[in-house]
C-alpha cells in the first residue's frame, strides 16, 4: 500500500514524509515542483529508501497525477503543495492563484477520476486529505474566542484567499461528487527544515549572523504556534479516523505575540551560543514597516480534534522552540545551502526597500 503526498519537499511535507516512513511501512509517492521552497536536502536521509519515490512535478499537471495514481494505486492523497508565504503573496499573488486554486482543482479532478474507477474496499477506504491554514478565518480581536471549524471564512491576504478557495473546492468535491475528503486547518508551524523567510527561522539565522531581527509594526500580532511534528501527527490521525467531509482545526494552544516569540528564541540562543561580545541577542531586534493588511491575531480551538479523535500536541512552545533552535545550530550546512541564491534575492527585495 502507498500514499501520494504533494509538496513533500517543503517544510511541513518533508517532516511528514520523514515521520511517516519512520513509523510505517507504507510507501510514499512524493510529488513536488521544487519551487524555491522545495528542497531535496530535507529528504537526504531517505536516500536508498525504496519506500520513498520522489517525482518532480506540478499538482496542476493532470496527466502526470493521473499517471501516478494509475501506476501506484495509493490509498490516499495528502495535499501539502502550495505557495505558502503571505509576504510573497503580497508582492505577487499570481503563483498563489495558480498553485493553490488551479493546481488544487486539477489535483481534485485527477483524484475524482481515479476514485470513481476504484471498487469495493479500495473505493471505500480512499481519502483525499487537504492541508490548510487557520488564516482562512481572518483576524481576531484580543477578546474574540479562538477559531472553531464553524467560523466564517474571512481571508485577508492573497495567500489566505487562495487557500480559502482551495478549501471550498475540496468541500464542493465532497458534497457534489462524494469524493471522500477531509480538511485540516492548522495554525503557524515551526521546527526543522523551516525555510528562513518565515519569522522563526529568519530570526534564528539573522541573530547568528549578527543581522537585525525585523519586527513588523509593533510586534504585538498574535499567532498560535505548533511544533511541526505535532501537526504531522494530527494529519496522520485525521487520515486514520477523520469523518468524511469534515474539517478539523489543528493548534497548539500556544498564543504568542511576535515580539515575545523573538525574545524567547534570543534568550535560548544567549544560553546555547552566546554572542562573542557578551551582548544579548535581543539587542538586534529592529522595528520595520508593517505588513500590508497584517492580521492582528490568530487562535485555534482544537477541541474537536482532541475530543473526537483523541489527538493532543506533545510539545509546548517552550520545549518545541528549544528543539528548533538547537536543530538550526546543529544543521549549519543545511542553513548555508538554503541561504544562498533565490533566498538572497527575496531578502534583498523584502528588507532593503
Ligand atoms: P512550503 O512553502 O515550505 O512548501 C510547499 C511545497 O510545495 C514546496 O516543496 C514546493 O516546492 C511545493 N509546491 C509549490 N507549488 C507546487 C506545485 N504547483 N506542485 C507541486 N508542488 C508544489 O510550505 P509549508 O509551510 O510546508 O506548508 C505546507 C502546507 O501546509 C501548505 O498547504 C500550507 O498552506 C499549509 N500550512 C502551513 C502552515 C505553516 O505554518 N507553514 C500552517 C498551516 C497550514
Ligand atoms: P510568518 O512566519 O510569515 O507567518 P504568517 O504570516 O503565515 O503568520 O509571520 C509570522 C508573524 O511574524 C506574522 O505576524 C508576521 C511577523 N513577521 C515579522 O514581524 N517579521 C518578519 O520578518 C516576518 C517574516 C514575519
Amino acid at each position: 500500500m502507498s500514499i501520494l503526498v504533494t509538496g513533500g519537499a517543503g517544510f511541513i511535507g518533508s517532516n511528514f514524509v520523514l515521520d511517516w516512513l519512520a513509523i510505517s511501512n507504507e510507501a510514499v509517492i512524493n510529488i513536488d515542483k521544487l519551487t524555491y521552497a522545495g528542497n531535496l536536502e530535507n529528504l537526504a536521509s531517505l536516500a536508498g529508501n525504496e519506500q520513498h519515490l520522489f517525482v518532480r512535478g506540478d499538482i496542476g499537471d493532470a496527466a502526470l497525477i493521473t499517471r501516478l495514481l494509475a501506476q501506484h494505486k495509493p490509498r490516499a492523497v495528502v495535499n501539502f503543495a502550495a505557495e505558502s508565504h503571505v509576504d510573497r503573496s503580497i508582492h505577487g499573488p499570481e503563483d498563489f492563484i495558480q498553485t493553490n486554486i488551479v493546481g488544487t482543482f486539477h489535483l481534485l479532478e485527477a483524484a475524482r477520476a481515479y476514485w470513481n474507477a476504484l471498487e469495493g474496499e479500495e473505493k471505500d477506504n480512499f481519502r483525499f486529505l487537504h492541508v490548510s491554514t487557520d488564516e482562512v478565518y481572518g483576524s481576531l480581536s484580543k477578546t474574540d474566542p479562538a477559531f472553531s471549524e464553524t467560523n466564517r471564512y474571512e481571508p485577508n491576504s492573497p495567500y489566505s484567499a487562495s487557500k480559502a478557495a482551495s478549501d471550498h473546492l475540496v468541500r464542493a468535491y465532497h458534497h457534489t461528487y462524494g469524493l471522500p475528503v477531509v480538511t485540516t486547518n492548522c495554525s503557524n508551524n515551526y521546527g526543522p527544515y523551516h525555510f528562513p523567510e518565515k519569522l522563526i527561522p529568519l530570526c534564528i539565522l539573522n541573530a547568528l549572523a549578527g543581522k537585525p531581527l525585523p519586527i513588523y509594526g509593533d510586534g504585538q500580532q498574535v499567532r498560535d504556534w505548533l511544533y511541526v511534528k505535532d501537526h504531522c501527527s494530527a494529519i496522520r490521525r485525521v487520515l486514520e479516523a477523520g469523518q468524511l467531509g469534515e474539517v478539523y482545526n489543528v493548534g497548539g494552544w500556544n498564543e504568542k505575540a511576535n515580539l515575545d516569540v523573538v525574545r524567547e528564541l534570543c534568550a535560548i540562543l544567549d544560553e546555547l551560543q552566546p554572542r562573542a561580545d557578551g551582548q544579548p541577542y535581543h539587542t538586534q531586534i529592529t522595528y520595520v514597516k508593517d505588513r500590508a493588511g497584517h492580521d492582528r491575531r490568530y487562535a485555534i480551538d482544537a477541541t474537536k480534534l482532541e475530543k473526537e479523535l483523541g489527538w493532543k500536541p506533545s510539545e509546548t512552545f517552550e520545549t518545541g522552540i528549544r528543539k528548533t533552535v538547537q536543530w538550526y545550530l546543529d544543521n549549519q550546512p543545511w542553513v548555508t545551502n538554503v541561504s544562498s541564491g533565490a533566498y538572497q534575492d527575496w531578502v534583498n527585495k523584502q528588507y532593503t526597500t
